[in-house]
């Protein structure tokens, strides 16, 4: 972390590439927009805030990162040296500028490395240059600003793919987009830019050239690993960024002590965490603030969004729950669904095909199968018998179920909210209970059984007469 430096990350662009209605930053990327990525990478060796250069829909952009950076406005999208220029008035008013450096980020290349940003700087820094840049060598420099190097190896330009030459278009080392400016004199040479080019756009990389007729020093330092500087400017790119932040994702929860049965076929949020010991079958797909804790299984085809797991949970296959906790020891699936609202406390189980929905369940209680149960408090010890509903709907309002502790509901029972079941109470099989049931009490609500004796026997005579 140093204090000597400021940030500018740009992103203002719309990216038409991406063919969106949505501006190219705020796509996401395993759960957070890409942008969110570059702020933490300016946060990780910068302590002042960013600047963020917006423009299209500047609103959405202002919204989503809220509070970790401050402001400019590029109104026009004139090009990726205008826009540096933007933030002239929000960093030369304060005076210690002139004698600090200048990050410049762009806020569509996302999987750059904070270690590799600190290797510019310690190079920068050792070096003298008014101007180090970050490269990369790709078998396919596409559409990237090409590295044109003198005979003695430094770098003298950068030539863009839409103003390269056959010649030039061959040369495999690009620009990634990533600078470190001494700042004095930046924003005077931004505005002495000109606009002849095939874009007709002000190009932040024609600096290269003014300081190197100044007589100044520019270096380059190319990354080992080019993904870190691939940029999103279609959905192709996207993907593959997509694909290595899980990529790395995975590869930290496995130095963290998470076992994954096939790492490849599990979709996992970068906002999420998960506890040692904790095994990860196939298929699993986990979003947004969802914390797993230590030593549960989640097996096959378990979905989970924003969902907090204590340890030693276990989730079945196919078992699906978002804005829900579910405590430690409780049992969950196969082929559960927990809506918002579900709370599940310590060694619950809730079996298959059970569906909850704003529905709190003291510790150990239990509906193991094919029940609907919401808008209820549970109380601990209840025991939900197969097929239990919960009416909480009377096409207009939502009522309240309220089952106390150690309550027994027998299997097929309807309980027509709002009602209470005091504490012991038992319901008996096939019953509507549409009345409060006091502690201790048993309600029934079924018609008495009759029997018919010999009545099958003489139905079969009566056919056979017929035919
Ligand atoms: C730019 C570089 C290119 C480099 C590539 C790396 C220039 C002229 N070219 O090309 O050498 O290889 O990045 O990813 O700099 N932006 C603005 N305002 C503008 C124009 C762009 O804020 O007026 C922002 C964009 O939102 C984006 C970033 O600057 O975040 C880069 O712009 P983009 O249009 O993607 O530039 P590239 O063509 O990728
Ligand atoms: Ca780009």
């Amino acid at each position: 972390m140093t204090n000597n430096l400021d940030v500018i990350i740009l992103a203002a662009g719309l990216g038409t590439r991406m063919k969106s209605a949505t501006i190219k930053v705020l796509h996401r990327a395993a759960g957070r927009p890409i942008i969110d990525y570059v702020l933490d990478l300016a946060s990780d060796v910068c302590e002042r805030p960013p600047i963020v250069v917006v423009g299209h829909q500047r609103e959405a952009v202002q919204a989503s990162i809220d509070g970790r950076a401050r402001f400019a406005v590029q109104d026009q999208q004139l090009g990726t040296g205008h826009a540096v220029l933007q933030a002239s008035a929000a960093l030369e008013s304060d005076e210690a500028f002139a004698s600090r450096r200048v990050l410049i980020l762009s806020g569509d290349v996302p999987l750059t490395r904070a270690e590799t940003l600190r290797k510019l700087i310690a190079e920068h820094d050792a070096s003298g240059n008014a101007l180090t840049l970050l490269t990369m060598k790709l078998d396919d420099p596409a559409m990237y600003g090409r590295i044109v190097r003198d005979a003695d190896g430094s770098v003298t330009r950068i030539v863009e793919a839409k103003d390269a030459n056959d010649e030039q278009k061959k040369i495999g080392e690009v620009n990634a987009g990533i600078y470190l400016f001494n700042a004095g004199g930046l924003f005077e040479r931004l505005r002495n830019l000109g606009t002849n080019n095939a874009q007709g756009e002000y190009y932040l990389t024609d600096l290269i050239a003014v300081l190197r007729e100044n007589g100044e020093r520019v270096g380059a330092l190319i990354v080992d690993d080019p993904i870190e500087a691939i940029g999103v400017n279609s959905r192709s790119e996207l993907a593959v960024v997509e694909a290595e932040i899980q990529r790395r994702v995975v590869e930290k929860l496995l130095s963290e002590g998470v076992t994954f049965r096939n790492p490849t076929t599990v979709v996992i949020d970068s906002t999420v965490s998960i506890g040692a010991d904790t095994v990860v079958y196939p298929f699993v797909t986990l979003e947004g603030m969802t914390n797993i804790g230590e030593g549960c299984v989640i097996e096959p085809g378990v979905h989970l969004i924003n969902v907090t797991v204590g340890d030693d949970v276990h989730l079945k296959t196919g078992t699906v729950a978002e804005d829900a906790t579910i405590e430690d020891e409780a049992t969950v699936g196969p082929y559960a669904h927990l809506r918002p609202g579900t709370h599940l406390g310590r060694k619950v189980k809730v079996g298959n095909f059970v569906e909850t929905k704003k529905a709190v369940f003291g510790e150990g209680a239990k509906a193991s199968h094919l029940s609907y149960i919401g808008d209820a408090e549970i109380g601990a010890d209840v025991n939900i018998g197969a097929g239990t509903i919960t009416c909480n709907y009377d096409g207009v309002n939502k009522h309240k179920t309220v089952l106390e502790d150690g309550v027994f509901i027998g299997s097929d029972s309807q309980l027509v909210a709002p009602i209470r079941i005091g504490k012991g109470a038992y319901v008996g099989a096939g019953s509507t209970i549409t009345k409060d049931v006091p502690p201790g009490a048993l309600a029934l609500s079924r018609t008495p059984q009759r029997t018919v004796e010999g009545w099958a026997e003489r139905k079969r005579e009566a056919r056979a007469k017929k035919e």
